[in-house]
């Protein structure tokens, strides 16, 4: 039996990772400290696949918690989801960022290597590639040039998992490079549950079609793209997760291994609002408004690589994403808040 520990195992892409995992026949343990998530979302995965998801409540930086996971379990592989992700408030909350992704992280590899486990798949970002140089953005395209303190912490991360394997070549490092995460599970049980006004584009499209907001604002329409709004390389997060379980069924040997996990096709502000109102019938009111600092015109991936190697390519369309996301939101309008199971 092999066992796969995923750190945020209750957030957005751990729970349908979870879900992918326990299809697969894994047995999945999550740990997570339900910062930015609900254990509800756990309850889900269990009800959605008929199994179960062994669950510790609390911090990825508690040493002594780690130590207990890593004796109780014989773990196989390590998912590490567990950190936080939002662009803006790094900027202003460097020092939680930087203590919560690089102690995470680091209190992870410890309690690892202690216990003799050395596989594991890192949660990284396109963010990494900071303003491409050139697109698509293959794995080789240079890393640095990050705006903020959630993708400099990205890079560091990246750095450190790199380190552990000079120092020891028995590890085997999967750095995945995810673009732009959207979408949900298709029973509609499971989704992007931000907190207060949404950050990103599809939960923010989302709340205006379920009337909660009153217009999409599009950041910026003189870009160097074909409509002028900006382009990214939207993927649906069940695509995403099935991504994992191809690097745990694919990746046999030790080393550091790095994938983009995208779809290789951009799409553009306006081009994703059209799939939210293909999806719910009826236009969608939009602004447009001045650039959002930091922003860059167009992102989005070569995956020819996660292909060649793990036999995986995103299949989900963006009418997909657009239907499943707003499926989850109707059927949870308040996300998991509230809900008891
Ligand atoms: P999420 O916030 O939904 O999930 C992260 C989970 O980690 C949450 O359940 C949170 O409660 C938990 N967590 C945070 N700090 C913790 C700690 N110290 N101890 C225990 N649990 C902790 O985010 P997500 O969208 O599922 O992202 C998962 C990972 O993928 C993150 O590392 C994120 O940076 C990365 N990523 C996300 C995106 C995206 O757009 N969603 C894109 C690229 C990379
Ligand atoms: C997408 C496009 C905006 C909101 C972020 C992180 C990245 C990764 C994924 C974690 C852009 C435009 C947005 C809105 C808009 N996360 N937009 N109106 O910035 O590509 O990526 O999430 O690793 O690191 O930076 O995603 O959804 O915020 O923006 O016009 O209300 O939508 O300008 O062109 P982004 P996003």
């Amino acid at each position: 039996m092999t066992t796969i520990l995923v750190t945020g195992g209750a957030g957005y892409i751990g729970t349908h990772t979870d879900i992918e995992l326990l299809n697969k026949g894994y047995d999945v343990i999550s740990v997570d400290n339900y910062v930015n998530s609900s254990p509800v979302a756990l309850s889900r995965v269990d009800r959605i696949t008929g199994k179960h998801v062994i669950r510790y409540d609390g911090d990825v930086r508690d040493p002594q918690l780690m130590d207990r996971i890593f004796t109780e379990h014989h773990v196989d592989w390590v998912i590490h989801f567990a950190g936080l992700k939002a662009v803006g408030e790094s900027v202003a909350k460097p020092i939680e960022y930087y203590d919560n992704n690089l102690g995470t992280t680091l209190t992870l590899l410890k309690a690892m290597k202690k216990h003799n486990v050395k596989k594991i798949i890192f949660s990284s970002s396109a963010t990494v590639y900071g303003k491409p140089k050139k697109l698509p953005l293959t794995e080789e395209s240079p890393v640095g040039g990050t705006t903020n303190p959630y993708g400099t912490s990205k890079v560091m991360q990246e750095q450190i998992l790199k380190d552990v394997h000079v120092a020891d070549n028995s590890w085997t490092i999967v750095l995945l490079r995810y673009f732009n995460p959207v979408g949900a599970h298709e029973s509609g049980l499971l989704g992007e549950d931000p907190k207060g006004i949404p950050a990103n584009l599809t939960p923010y499209i989302a709340k205006v079609v379920m009337g909660e907001l009153p217009q999409v604002q599009v950041f910026g329409n003189d870009y160097n793209t074909p409509d002028g709004t900006g382009v990214r390389d939207y993927i649906h997060v069940v695509d995403l997760a099935k991504g994992h379980v191809a690097v745990i069924d694919h990746i046999t040997k030790p080393g550091v291994f790095v994938y983009n996990l995208g779809t290789g096709h951009g799409y553009s502000v306006l081009q994703v609002i059209h799939a939210y109102e293909k999806a719910c019938g009826h236009k969608i009111p939009y602004v447009i408004k001045p650039r959002r600092p930091g922003d860059i015109d167009a992102c989005y991936a070569d995956a020819s690589k996660a292909k060649r190697d793990l036999g995986w390519e995103a299949k989900l369309t963006i009418d997909d994403m657009a239907a499943s996301s707003l499926n989850w939101q109707k059927k949870n309008p308040q996300g998991f808040r509230g809900a008891k199971e």
